[in-house]
């Protein structure tokens, strides 16, 4: 049995699911090829008797670019995959939305994994709610999710289809959540990012580490977020605070915001799913990680 798995990663949790289910997948003796996203050829994936697909959460779905390459895929028709994430607070819509997307190619998706992650963006406060995560017990069982998958492979392939998982529940309060964060509200209320060529080292980080290409500095003016997924990464990858924006206006809605997600994840510790490792009480919303990195990097 050949597996391939696919992930999109920028501060390396996805990647350490995606290593670790890999590390159970090989453990049942089974191949496992690992890719990044940017460097996935789609030719080759017909060649994988199973292939999984692993991403951040950003605003309680997929990353807008990687709903753009699932629908971009060509007729899969018959093929089996799973889809994993990892994120802080809330997976919404995420694993069940890849899903969705990947039947439209004729996928069945045959296993779902999420995983609670430290979380960082300019416009957070940190420590955050996540922070310690993942923990050992998440670690252990992105490794076990590996190992099911190659016997629930097996016998789905016998034609025992009665062990094709259904969607994973979704509390209908982050459905409306990400139904509203949809690419047109994130681009509007998302700040305008520009950079300040006095501060800019030529170092190209922002460029490489933008999952869109969306950047070149070395353009008079720099262009930027162009195109734009609005995940920030070259702000938080920049070491002299050159990229700036002003992310005041959403960071202002961290108190209400985090009030609902201390809701989500006492109700997820209640399951056994999730463990407090930070004093929620001790979270400073006025120090959001923009003017943390501000000071460190003065
Ligand atoms: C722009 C942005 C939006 C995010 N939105 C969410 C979210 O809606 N729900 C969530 O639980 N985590 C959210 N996160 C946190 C990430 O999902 C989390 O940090 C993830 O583990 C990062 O994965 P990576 O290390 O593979 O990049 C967001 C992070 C960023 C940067």
């Amino acid at each position: 049995m050949k597996t391939l798995i696919i992930y999109f990663s920028q501060t390396g949790y996805t990647k350490k699911a995606a290593e670790l289910i890999r590390e159970g997948i090989m453990a049942t003796g089974g191949k496992c090829d690992l890719v990044p996203l940017n460097q996935v050829k789609v030719k080759t994936l017909a060649g994988y008797d199973l292939v999984g697909l692993g991403c951040p959460v950003f605003y309680y779905q997929e990353p807008f670019h990687l709903r753009d390459f699932i629908d971009k895929l060509p007729d899969l028709k018959g093929k089996l995959w799973f889809v994993f994430c990892s994120h802080g607070s809330v997976v919404g819509i995420a694993l069940n939305s890849m899903a969705e997307h990947l039947r439209k190619k004729g996928v069945s998706v045959i296993g779902y994994f999420d995983m609670y992650a430290d979380a960082s963006a300019p416009f957070i406060p940190h420590p955050t709610t996540t922070t310690g995560h993942p923990d050992k017990i998440d670690l252990e069982r992105a490794q076990a999710f590996g190992r099911e998958i190659v016997p629930r492979w097996e016998q789905i392939t016998r034609g025992d289809e009665s062990l094709i998982p259904a969607l994973p529940p979704v509390d209908e309060e982050w459905v409306k959540s990400a139904e509203m964060f949809n690419f047109e509200l994130v681009k509007n209320i998302m700040p305008q990012l520009t950079v300040n060529r006095e501060k800019c080292i030529g170092c190209g980080q922002c460029e490489e580490s933008c999952p869109v290409q969306g950047i070149e500095i070395g353009t008079d003016p720099p262009r930027i977020q162009s195109p734009c997924i609005y995940c920030c990464f070259c702000v938080e990858v920049c070491p002299v605070m050159a990229i700036e924006g002003d992310f005041e206006m959403i960071a202002s809605m961290n108190p209400g915001h985090y009030a609902r997600l201390k809701v989500a994840l006492d109700e997820a510790a209640a399951r056994g799913e999730f463990r407090w490792l930070v004093d929620f009480d001790k979270i400073d919303y006025d120090d959001y990680m923009y003017k943390q990195w501000e000071r460190e990097r003065k």
